[in-house]
């Protein structure tokens, strides 16, 4: 998703990257009005961002961005419990373990004790784009965290950390047949599937992987569907969508918006459901 003031890329990955494992440099807010009256908003004012600058705007939007992912993930685990859809957790796109510890922290909120985590990633970062994107920075190597960087977070977070599983490469590559059928064999549904890897080209064999492993009730997250593109579905992560629902026995209900870049998607089958709108 990109990041704004910027793109996704400054969002996820700023103007100074910080290593992975090092604590991230903490940023104080301004303090909000305290005014209850009009305009009925807790508004700072010019006096209380005199001071901002871009450390502060990158702040404010990581804040904001990582506060709304939180709260799918929130209402995503509660769905998938109480619908008792058992399965997996998948993410292609791992990166700094962000959504990634979300998702560890739900599955233990909702004490689920079997739920394996799949982090499917280059660990090296994106490949060279492509497809034409509208954000400067997505270059081959951006937003890469290594593997072991990428384990040390899940440690330090301590939570299933024995469930998690990396399978490194990128996914021309490592999403293989012989791995999809190891994964039919182990009988390892996906119950929630992030899909967070920027690119058109990245997403198309991410949604020919999974389409085996889906089940009626799985969820999928698709964090970059107004982003990188300009917001254009016939672009992106949005057209890989698209053409890939051409291909598919699997219908999509529309289910959660995050915010303004993604969406969530409910997986069943039947394709004689009654028209109409949710
Ligand atoms: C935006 S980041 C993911 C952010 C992550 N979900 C988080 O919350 O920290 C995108 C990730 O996708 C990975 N990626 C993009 N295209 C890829 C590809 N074709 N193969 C493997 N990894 C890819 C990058 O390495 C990067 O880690």
């Amino acid at each position: 998703m990109a990041k704004s003031a910027g793109a996704k890329s400054a969002r996820a990955k700023s103007a100074k990257p910080a290593k992975a494992a090092e604590p991230q440099p903490k940023i104080a807010l301004p303090a909000m009005g305290r005014k209850i009256g009009e305009p009925w908003v807790d508004l700072p004012d010019g006096k209380a961002l005199a001071n901002w600058g871009r450390d502060e705007e990158i702040a404010y939007n990581q804040t904001n961005r990582q506060t709304e992912k939180a709260l799918f993930y929130r209402r995503t685990f509660d769905f998938i419990t109480d619908n008792r859809v058992v399965g997996d957790y998948h993410e292609y796109g791992c990166h700094r373990c962000r959504t990634f510890r979300m998702a560890l922290t739900e599955a233990r909120l909702h004490n689920l004790k079997s739920m394996n985590f799949f982090a499917f990633d280059s660990f090296e970062g994106l490949p060279e784009p492509t497809s034409q994107t509208s954000v400067e920075i997505w270059k081959r190597g951006a937003l890469t965290t290594t593997e072991e960087n990428f384990m040390g977070m899940v440690r330090a977070h301590g939570i299933y950390a024995d469930r998690v599983k990396t399978i490194k490469g990128f996914y021309g590559e490592s999403l293989t047949d012989k791995l999809k059928q190891k994964f039919l064999e182990g009988e390892n549904k996906i119950a929630l599937v992030n899909v967070d890897c920027d690119l058109y080209e990245s997403a198309v064999p991410v949604f020919k992987f999974i389409d085996p492993l889906l089940q009626e009730g799985a969820v999928i997250y698709i964090d970059d569907l107004f982003a990188g593109y300009k917001g254009s579905p016939s672009k992106g992560v949005a057209r890989a969508f698209l053409e890939y629902q051409q291909k598919t026995r699997w219908r999509f209900q529309r289910h959660l918006d995050i915010s303004w870049w993604g969406r969530s998607y409910i997986v069943y089958l039947d394709k004689h459901a009654p028209v109409g709108v949710l």
